[in-house]
């Protein structure tokens, strides 16, 4: 039977990337390219009447004229420790409703430490960590190697081949050009080498966890890091030369499948997650899954050998792009009591 889908006047809100980065900057990692948001555009208007709107300084006069029913949004934001809130902060003010987590979650899990520090609160695994705010702060807690990384940044941003550390020297070298290149506190993290998972989250109250999405690492180039690094990630995996490095579902035994949703199911709940997220775990020494970071604006690059994770989870559930784009609005139309 088909569903009933009520056509709304849905507002896409983003980020655009700027098509004339050079290829191995990271500074507009986190925007959408024009293909992109063209592709959701293009889901959108399966069911709907869209307006696209970018997230920037022309926003609020384009929301509050435009009559939406609701906002699909996956704008990064521009400036600031909270710039994943911008958007949803207009929103609230203007009562427009939208999809994804609200403000307060947004820019908690932007803060990788913040989030870290819920999770640990309530005993969800996550690696130990320092915030390092200069160059000269030593060790206090942690045992080398570690990984440093920017504190608020996504898209592997700042997380390089040389992030994992082994030696003072190093640490030193590599937390200087993390805060003054990225303007920000240094995170510096245990370094886990077990093997690493993302998980796809979609809804509110009975949270579906999509196939599990593993990240192997044997095919990177000789001598690089077991990491899911910026290279990784944006310079060594092209479509033309695509590095396989993805496994769904993840070939794992069903304990450690169960315990790997239980504890992303947790994750999404305690920080107050709505609609849809993914979050990054990686093994500890001892087998149980820790938490690295959530994504509550997960990143859906459209074609399959972009190899982005969100939609390849939902492809090997059978849910297609467009169809998983209509999902998250239809999820985030019910829990608004739009539908
Ligand atoms: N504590 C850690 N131990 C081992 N590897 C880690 C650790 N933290 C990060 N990594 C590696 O670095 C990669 C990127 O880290 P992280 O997910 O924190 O960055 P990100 O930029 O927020 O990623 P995303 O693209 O998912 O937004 C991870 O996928 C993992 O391979
Ligand atoms: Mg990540």
């Amino acid at each position: 039977m088909k569903s009933f889908v009520k056509r709304m006047r849905v507002g896409l809100v983003y980020n655009l990337k700027e098509e004339d980065e050079p290829p191995q900057s990271d500074l507009y990692a986190e925007y959408d390219s024009e293909e992109t948001i063209s592709a959701m555009e293009n889901a959108l208007l399966k069911n709907h009447d869209v307006v696209r709107i970018e997230a920037d300084e022309n926003m609020f006069e384009k929301l509050k004229s435009a009559e939406l029913d609701i906002v699909f949004n996956v704008a990064e934001g521009r400036n600031g420790p909270a710039r994943e809130s911008q958007v949803p902060c207009v929103l609230d003010m203007l009562n427009i409703p939208y999809t994804g987590s609200d403000p307060i979650t947004l820019a908690i899990c932007l803060d990788k430490a913040r989030a870290k520090e819920i999770l640990h609160f309530y005993n969800i695994p996550t690696p130990r960590f320092e915030i390092f705010y200069n160059s000269k702060q030593k060790l206090n807690s942690l045992e080398f190697p570690v990984i440093v990384k920017p504190l608020r940044e996504g898209s592997s941003k700042g997380i390089r081949n040389n992030s994992v550390v082994h030696s003072k020297e190093e640490l030193e070298k590599v937390v200087y050009n993390c805060i003054t290149v990225y303007n920000q506190p240094a995170l510096v993290e245990e370094y886990l080498t077990g093997r690493e998972f993302t998980c796809a989250l979609l809804g509110n109250g009975k949270v579906r966890v999509l196939p599990i999405v593993e990240m192997v690492f044997d095919n990177l180039p000789k001598d690089a890091k077991p990491i899911y690094s910026f290279e990784a990630k944006w310079v060594w995996d092209t479509p033309d030369h695509p590095v396989e490095i993805f496994e769904c579902p993840a070939d794992i035994p069903a304990s450690l499948e169960k315990k790997i949703r239980t504890i992303c199911i947790k994750a999404y709940r305690v920080l107050n997650i709505r609609d849809w997220c993914r979050i990054d775990l990686r093994l500890d020494k001892e087998e149980i899954p820790n938490i690295l970071e959530l994504n509550p604006i997960p990143g859906i690059l459209p074609k399959p050998e972009e190899n982005s994770c969100f939609p390849k989870a939902a492809r090997a559930s059978g849910i297609d792009y467009d169809e998983l784009i209509n999902r998250v609005l239809k999820i985030a139309s019910k829990r608004c009591g739009l539908i």
